[in-house]
């Protein structure tokens, strides 16, 4: 899958992006095995702590309709008077990352647009994580 098109899919959620409280817009696009698209955009909320990111939400909109096998992700974030910046994920966007894919093969792409991006495997975004494989009753 075109990369490039990931990233045109995360910068067109980013127009959706709820975020009147940090003004920072963010949108994901996460790829699943089988080929499909699922989009994300970070949603804010008055009492903060509900507010989620916008991989988060991909993964969520995924794992909610049956898919459960990922190849990547891509993400396209910045302020919202300015153009996209590198928006690496969070420290809890890379746990949940973490617990459906294999570190090694899972591809994040985060970038400004098409022509200005890299790609990392999560497991150097996530080095030594800690994952389902730590656990005895690993998920089936
Ligand atoms: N945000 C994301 O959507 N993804 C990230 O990985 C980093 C942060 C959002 C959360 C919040 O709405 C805003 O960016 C500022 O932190």
């Amino acid at each position: 899958m075109d990369e490039k098109l990931l990233i045109r899919k995360a910068a067109e959620a980013r127009t959706f992006s709820y975020s009147p409280y940090s003004g920072y817009m963010v949108g994901a696009a996460l790829l699943t095995s089988s080929g499909k698209i699922y989009q994300g955009c970070n949603i804010e909320n008055a009492a903060f702590t509900p507010g989620i990111c916008a991989e988060r939400t991909a993964f969520a909109k995924a794992v909610s309709e049956g898919e459960m096998s990922f190849e990547a992700i891509a993400v396209v974030g910045g302020p919202k008077d300015a153009g996209p910046e590198y928006a690496y994920p969070c420290g809890v966007c890379r746990q949940v990352m973490m617990e459906f894919v294999d570190p090694r093969k899972f591809r994040v792409v985060v970038g400004r647009d098409e022509t200005d991006y890299s790609v990392h495997a999560l497991s150097e975004l996530l080095p030594f994580g800690f994952g389902p494989d730590n656990l005895n009753n690993t998920p089936d």
